[in-house]
């Protein structure tokens, strides 16, 4: 099952490689805390369960979550640009069964603050020569959950933001379905 607050590139990814039978699973769900993502709308063209939890991060949000995790019982929780911080209860219950895709080489660029346009703008501030993206265990801290894969991309003379952003999705899409795959065939 996914979460996400955005446009869904990453779980569209997953979608395809489910379709193209790169990948043995069936996504159980997705949740949202934002009724206008983009990713609502790749669900439902794709007949995947949706629900949007909007007061997330309060107690009743947290049981309806909860309820829903109870019904769903994923194998995996992804989350997939998801903007709020899942409650330790539920990084506690499902240690080591959430990961993230984060745009950055981690453990450089992350933590709160660390997303989308901010990543990227850092990036070339600092003048690296290299970015890139990382798929991570998520813990009760932002960004710091042990790392299981990264994707390197080489930061241009003229890249911006946006140019250095799209490179570097590009390569999440390939990224994420890979660490699925291997993490799922691990566990069968
Ligand atoms: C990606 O860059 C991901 O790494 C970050 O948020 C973005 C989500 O993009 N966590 P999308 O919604 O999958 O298109």
């Amino acid at each position: 099952m996914f979460f996400a607050s955005g446009s869904g590139s990453n779980f569209q990814a997953v979608v395809d490689a489910i379709e193209n039978n790169e990948i043995d699973a069936v996504i159980t769900g997705l949740i949202s805390d934002n009724e206008h993502a983009g990713a609502l709308r790749r669900a439902e063209n794709h007949n995947i369960e949706v629900r949007v939890i909007k007061n997330f991060g309060t107690g009743e949000a947290t049981e309806e979550l909860l309820s829903v995790l109870r019904n769903w019982s994923p194998d995996l929780i992804i989350l997939a640009g998801f903007l709020k911080k899942i409650p330790d209860e539920i990084t506690r219950l499902y240690h080591n069964k959430i990961i993230n895709i984060h745009p950055s080489l981690l453990p450089k660029y992350g933590g709160k603050g660390f997303y989308g346009k901010h990543v990227h703008q850092a990036v070339l501030e600092a003048g690296d020569k290299t970015s890139g993206c990382t798929v991570h265990y998520v813990n009760e801290e932002y960004d710091e959950g042990k790392i299981i894969m990264q994707k390197t991309v080489d930061v241009l003379p003229d890249d911006t933001p946006e140019t250095l952003a799209a490179r570097v999705l590009a390569e999440e899409h390939i990224l994420l379905p890979n660490v699925i795959r291997q993490l799922l065939n691990q566990t069968k």
